[in-house]
């Protein structure tokens, strides 16, 4: 699949714009700053999708705040599928134990991979963790996940931008999209 050079005619529609994300996350960085007023915060974002995301986040939540990043892969399964088997690419670089520690992610679609990841954190001793997704996908879950913060509630499908990608690409759109079903399809052998 080849993105066309303006990448925003291979969205079909756009269900979150620039504006409606921007005061979700104000919104949600005021909760947080209410609910954590007077300690210290851990932020644990998950790359790649969660970039965008967690750097408007952060900006947004008024309390004494360190940041952390990992990086995780499915292994195998379709480019739009989760596998449920995770792999660490990069751990934190700090230790947790005794802190409060926020789980920032892009999307919880199926639940598999960050259930993975709260197991893999709980084992490092943090003092509290909760999640904070900017997407909830609830029609695929296959794992109940206690979600603390959830921006939006989008329908069973594949969306873009805001640093979500197919393919690696559209992570730079500005809104969340759904791409046209031409830009999944391989291109027909001539
Ligand atoms: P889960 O393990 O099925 O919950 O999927 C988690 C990860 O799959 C997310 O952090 C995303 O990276 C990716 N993902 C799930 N749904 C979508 C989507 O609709 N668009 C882009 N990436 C997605």
């Amino acid at each position: 699949m080849k993105p066309s050079p303006d990448m925003k005619q291979d969205v079909a529609e756009i269900l979150l714009t620039e504006e409606e994300i921007r005061a979700k996350v104000a919104e949600l960085g005021a909760r947080i700053t209410a609910d954590y007023t007077g300690g210290e915060l851990t932020l644990v974002s998950v790359l790649k999708g969660s970039l965008p995301f967690m750097a408007d986040l952060m900006r947004q939540i008024d309390v004494p705040l360190r940041i952390d990043l990992m990086e995780v892969s499915s292994y195998g399964g379709a480019a739009t599928e989760s596998s449920g088997l995770v792999r660490i690419l990069k751990d934190l670089s700090a230790p947790i134990d005794g802190r409060d520690v926020l789980l920032v992610e892009d999307i919880i679609d199926t639940g598999l991979t960050l259930n993975y990841l709260l197991r893999y954190l709980r084992g490092k001793n943090p003092r509290s963790i909760k999640i904070c997704a900017l997407l909830n996908k609830p029609a695929r879950r296959l794992v109940e996940i206690p979600i603390d913060y959830i921006g939006f509630e989008v329908p069973d499908r594949f969306v873009v931008g805001y640093g979500l990608d197919y393919g690696e690409v559209y992570r730079n759109l500005r809104f969340v999209g759904v791409l046209r079903p031409e830009a999944y399809e391989e291109p027909s052998q001539p």
